[in-house]
């Protein structure tokens, strides 16, 4: 079978060309020979054991007229038993093999199917997860905001939902579900789908995704949580204690979704949630639908943050809606979105803070550039035999950002809202690959070539590394204020305590902070620490950038703080290139090997494998 695939695959290369191919290299599934339809999950939320444990339903589709054996995607997951509803309506044991493990991609679960099997038919299989399940969080009582009770959270992209399901795990099917979960009754289990039942005393809850996602959006948590309401769509799930922080921060959510739909078509999820997360989740936020899984990290009190809900939200369009079908084509999910995100801030905010947002980005952009080789720098990029968690990048976002920033200055503003409103429309609910949308693109915004962009300019954004002379970049005329104090203070004709920073937002914060010189004296360092209390700045996000500039310097007196931060966040962002930036100092690598040691017990896996290879560089 695999040999087969292989040679299947290889033509397909031949015919499209090497490196286009559009098969998911990160799934041993076989969609084009059986397709998942619809899900159901019965598990039990096991604190005691860290574990999910229970049976999952899968319908699927044969699509062609053979029948290879059945492959799924499992990451150490236990099988107890798999099996077949037979038309008398029993079940009906069947063998199946797990294939020896692939340190990126797990092991395939080959299912033989009986002979006579129908077109549809239904599967079951018996499981449970190990406790250190790759996309799921057991946290205990005290690493939660209320400290009594225990968490639990899924992180399921890229490639994670193979580690609490077994399923085609790629983003080119997509499929319905429906789950019941048992939890301990003190708390409240929440999944990315609309809540049919909800049994408290008993912990016993029912749920149902009538919408066909990809498998990388399932999503769920357990913990002592309340719900408060924002609008009559929107509202937060919280720890108790987190609750009213975070409906004051994200009450602006509901006018967003009013926005967005104004923009971009209809919100196709019905309601639109927020689930907080403690402090350990690895990202700034997820997708699921109709709940994003969000890190507590952006509860400034000030709302200084919210783009992060304006990107979440977004991706109920790009991403959730038309899907990239394979991890090489992410810059349809994040670049469309980070563009979206630009037009909700806009509309809510004005168009100085869009502007702000879009330059802070694409200073992140440079930064990374400066250390990807150029086949990172593509959109479309080849994964193949790559850890997506370790090739994460602002590549997808920030340039597919520029990309859709210069098909909007060429075709002006209406035009490509109109584009998009269709696009959306047109591929919604599909999986697409970046050839789709070149067609798609091709033959309904550059077809009359009114502006003067053709295919070739679009494919060279898309296959060549870097960016290319066309593109648009956004100024940092906005912040000229900032970059005039910044100069008088480097220039020693300006006090830090004289600089007037009342009106100073954390864009111009973050960006004052970003582009001092990477070497600092001391005087310096002391007098800026003095002037703003830098060190101990609750916004994380400038804490951040702070924190780098003191470990680029062996600023100590920023020392405990870091420390702090490292064994408290947990959100990949934050705490990597801080990691990064110890190790490039001389004397840097043992406190990081020390605060990690000490942090790992409270860190997601995510978080562990990408920052383990940071601060062992030769390998434990
Ligand atoms: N979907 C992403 C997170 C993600 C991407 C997880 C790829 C796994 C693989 C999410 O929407 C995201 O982009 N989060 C950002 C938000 C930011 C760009 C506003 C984050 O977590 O920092
Ligand atoms: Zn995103």
């Amino acid at each position: 079978m695999r040999v087969q695939r292989y040679w299947q695959a290889l033509i397909v290369c031949l015919i499209i060309g090497a490196g286009s191919a559009s098969a998911d290299v990160h799934s041993f599934a076989d969609p084009d020979a059986y397709r998942q339809q619809h899900l159901h999950l019965d598990v039990d939320v096991d604190f005691d054991a860290s574990m999910l444990s229970g049976y999952v339903d899968i319908e699927f589709e044969r699509q062609g007229r053979s029948r290879p054996p059945l492959v799924l995607d499992t990451r150490d997951l236990i099988i107890r038993s798999v099996a077949y509803y037979t038309k008398k309506g029993a079940w009906q044991r069947l063998p199946y093999q797990l294939s020896k493990a692939d340190a990126n991609l797990g092991r395939a679960l080959s299912i033989d199917l009986p002979g006579r099997a129908p077109r549809r038919f239904k599967v079951r299989i018996d499981y449970e997860t190990q406790p250190e399940a790759s996309g799921l969080q057991w946290l205990t009582p005290p690493q939660t905001a209320g400290g009594k009770h225990p968490f639990l959270f899924s992180q399921s992209q890229a490639i994670h939902a193979r580690s609490w399901v077994p399923l085609q795990d790629t983003p080119a099917v997509r499929f319905t579900f429906t789950a019941t979960v048992r939890t301990p009754p003190a708390l409240r289990a929440v999944m990315g789908a609309s809540t049919t039942a909800a049994d408290r005393e008993a912990g016993r809850y029912a749920f149902e995704m009538p919408q066909p996602i990809p498998s990388y959006l399932m999503a769920i948590a357990a913990g002592e949580l309340d719900f408060q309401a924002i609008g009559e769509r929107t509202g937060v799930y919280a720890e108790p204690s987190v609750l009213e922080a975070a409906a004051f921060e994200f009450a602006d959510t509901e006018r967003m979704l009013e926005v967005s739909e104004s923009l971009f078509g209809a919100y196709r999820w019905g309601r639109y949630d927020l689930l907080i997360l403690p402090p350990s989740f690895p990202f700034g936020g997820m997708e699921n639908p109709r709940l994003s899984f969000i890190t507590p990290t952006v509860l400034a009190g000030d709302r200084s943050l919210v783009a992060l809900i304006a990107h979440e939200l977004a991706h109920s369009w790009s991403g959730n809606l038309v899907t990239n079908s394979s991890w090489r084509d992410l810059w349809l999910n994040e670049g469309f979105t980070v563009f979206l995100e630009a037009r909700i801030m806009e509309a809510l905010y004005g168009e100085d803070r869009r502007r702000m947002e879009e330059r802070l980005g694409y200073e992140g952009l440079l930064g990374d550039f400066a250390s990807l080789a150029p086949a990172m720098q593509r959109l479309a990029v080849d994964l193949t035999g790559k850890n997506p968690d370790l090739v994460f990048s602002q590549v997808p976002y920030e340039k597919g950002r520029l990309m859709l920033v210069w098909l909007d200055n060429a075709f002006g503003r209406e035009t490509l809202n109109d584009f998009l409103q269709e696009y959306f429309d047109h591929f919604a609910f599909k999986s697409i690959a970046t050839e789709d949308f070149l067609a798609y693109a091709d033959a309904n915004l550059l077809a009359d070539n009114t502006a003067g962009v053709s295919r070739a300019d679009l494919e060279r954004w898309i296959f060549e590394p870097g960016l290319p002379d066309v593109a648009v970049l956004p100024s940092a005329d906005i912040f000229a204020r900032i970059d005039s104090a910044r100069e008088r203070f480097l220039a020693d004709s300006l006090a830090p305590s004289a600089i007037d920073t009342e009106a100073w937002s954390t864009q111009d914060w973050l960006y004052f902070l970003n582009n001092l010189p990477d070497a600092l004296s001391s005087e310096q360092l002391a007098a800026l620490d003095d002037a703003f209390d830098l060190t101990s700045a609750g916004n994380n996000e400038i804490a951040h950038s702070w924190l780098l500039i003191a470990i680029r310097n062996d600023y100590q007196p920023a020392w405990p703080r870091l420390e702090d931060y490292l064994l408290s966040i947990g959100r990949n962002k934050l705490v990597k290139p801080l990691y990064q930036a110890l190790m490039a100092t001389e004397r840097g690598g043992e406190f990081a090997r020390d605060v990690f040691e000490r942090a790992r017990p409270g860190y997601h896996p995510l978080t562990i494998t990408v920052n383990e290879q940071i601060v062992y560089p030769e390998g434990r």
